[in-house]
């Protein structure tokens, strides 16, 4: 069942749960994520990344019909969401496309320009229900060096006041995790992440979830983490279902990676919905 982004982080809330929100760059991450969402009867999101675009991986215009219809079909409630979009047209075809949700990610520039195109997302968005996640502060690329550098954290009111002037929907902040993999063990400023509980009354979005303790998901998630973003730790659960073995068939290599994926992600929505404890 096709959702918006509103609607599915009601039910993270009503449920105090986070809802996993993961990247299908390609048909086995899709059918994994929404097999093993299924299997476990939650939410999920599923996220075309405008990143995996530039890779090379997948266009949003090949992507985007493919994952609306499996949304539409899926038995439990799916939003299909455009992850860091960071520049304006791109969100716009996004919007056109019919995504639910859309993240506008202007955390690279300065905050007033944030701002501006933010208010602009949500203008847009608005003209056919979608829902608008932004970034203030940022996460960064673990590749860059940059886990641990206080300075890009969200600041609290700085995040209020964007809040306040946007009219978003859902914000990301910057509390200690990054994307990419971890060089060393991530370590959360839980204080900063209630700061800005307390001072937006929105659902927060964690990004660079994946390689995250499960300590600290449930930690977050108890201090209004609603959405968690998750990708690179389950392509590689899917590269390491690979490694090592001997294929004649391209489909039996997209099939094992499709399963290791589906193991990983399995575990992910486990821990975020709390069916899983450990
Ligand atoms: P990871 O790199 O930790 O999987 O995070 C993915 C993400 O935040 C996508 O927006």
């Amino acid at each position: 069942m096709l959702v918006t982004l509103k609607e599915i982080l009601k039910i993270a809330e009503e449920k105090k749960i986070a809802v996993g929100a993961f990247n299908t760059p390609n048909l086995a991450s899709l059918h994994a994520i929404l097999g093993a969402a299924e299997e476990l009867s939650q939410p999920v999101i599923i996220m075309h990344a405008q990143v995996h675009e530039e890779l090379g991986l997948c266009t949003m215009d090949e992507i985007a019909p493919i994952m609306l219809r499996a949304a539409e079909k899926a038995k439990v409630p799916v939003c299909v969401h455009l992850d860091h979009g960071t520049d304006l047209d791109y969100v716009k075809r996004g919007i056109e496309l019919g995504f639910t949700g859309i993240m506008y990610d202007g955390s690279a520039l300065d905050p007033a320009e944030n701002t501006k195109n933010t208010i602009a997302a949500v203008e847009e968005a608005r003209k056919t229900g979608a829902s608008v996640e932004a970034e203030i502060g940022s996460m960064g690329s673990r590749t860059s060096g940059v886990q641990d550098d206080e300075s890009i954290y969200t600041d609290p009111a700085m995040a209020e006041k964007f809040v306040k002037e946007t009219g978003i929907d859902a914000l990301a902040c910057a509390f200690g995790t990054v994307h990419g993999f971890y060089l060393k063990e991530p370590k959360l400023d839980f204080e900063r992440l209630s700061k800005i509980k307390s001072l937006v009354d929105l659902p927060l979005v964690m990004h660079g979830g994946s390689g995250v303790s499960h300590a600290d998901y449930r930690e977050v998630i108890r201090r209004g983490v609603r959405k968690i973003n998750y990708y690179t730790y389950m392509s590689r659960a899917g590269a390491a279902a690979v490694s090592g073995k001997e294929y004649k068939q391209f489909q039996d290599v997209m099939w094992d990676a499709e399963k290791g994926m589906k193991a990983d992600v399995k575990t992910a929505i486990g821990v975020f919905s709390g069916l899983l404890c450990d």
